[in-house]
């Protein structure tokens, strides 16, 4: 399957990835980890889970001797949300299988968060798959191999560090970590003036920010 410019080249520094990008919390891995239990028992099961664009293993981390019976995505499945991955997918799931697809969103009801966002927004084009454009979610639904999905909203883990580390952070997206060093000085700036001049950030040596993650799962027809 092709992967995307933006994907092969945005990830490749791991170590900045591991540091910059949140975790997931106990709630939402009980979550996914309890969808498992409803799911029937087959004697031809190999592996019961099967985790998707795992990179640093940052969810997998939470799933070790967890689960079975699942094909999850952590904060990926929009890079590849078509009918060929859907269908393999279905192909390696028992009937009454899970998919589950997770992703931690910023809180972008918080003014300079939002204003964070639209800077990072401002270096995306058309062609590169967004989380939060939610394209990804009438292929599933359109998708005759699952039935319908359901949607879970729960509180994240908020990141907490220097003005520095928040906008390290945002320099781990894909869009922002695969451009040309020049260009990414300008976006780091663009960053740092925000948190350097909102009234909630600007004197602060630690900033939180706080994330939604947003679970959405559905089941093998
Ligand atoms: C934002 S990272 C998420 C990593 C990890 N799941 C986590 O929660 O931290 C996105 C991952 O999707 C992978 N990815 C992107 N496009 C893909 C594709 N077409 N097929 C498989 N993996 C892909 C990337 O290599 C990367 O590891």
């Amino acid at each position: 399957m092709e992967v995307h410019d933006k994907a092969s080249r945005g990830f490749i520094d791991g170590s900045a990835y591991d540091k910059g990008r949140p975790s997931y919390t106990e709630e939402a891995a009980e979550y996914i980890a309890n969808l498992l239990k409803k799911t029937p028992d087959k004697e031809e099961v190999k592996y019961d889970v099967l985790e998707l664009g795992a990179g640093t293993g940052k969810f997998t981390q939470m799933f070790i001797n967890k689960l079975d019976k699942l094909v999850v995505a952590a904060q990926c499945f929009h890079w590849f949300a078509n009918e060929t991955s859907l269908k393999e997918i279905q192909r390696v799931l028992i009937p009454g299988g899970v998919f589950a697809m997770v992703w931690n969103h910023k809180d972008s009801r918080i003014p300079w968060v939002k204003q964070l966002q639209d800077i990072v927004l401002s270096y995306y084009t058309e062609d590169i798959p967004r989380a939060l454009d939610y394209k990804w979610k009438p292929v599933i639904e359109n998708f005759s191999g699952f039935a319908s999905g359901e949607n879970l909203f729960l509180s994240g883990i908020h990141l907490k560090g220097s003005k520095d580390f928040i906008v390290e952070h945002h320099c781990t997206i894909s869009v922002m970590s695969s451009l040309v060093p020049e260009q990414k000085t300008v976006a780091a700036k663009k960053l740092r003036n925000v948190l350097d001049s909102d009234e909630a950030t600007k004197n602060s040596n630690e900033i939180i920010l706080p994330f939604v993650t947003e679970i959405y799962h559905c089941v093998k027809k």
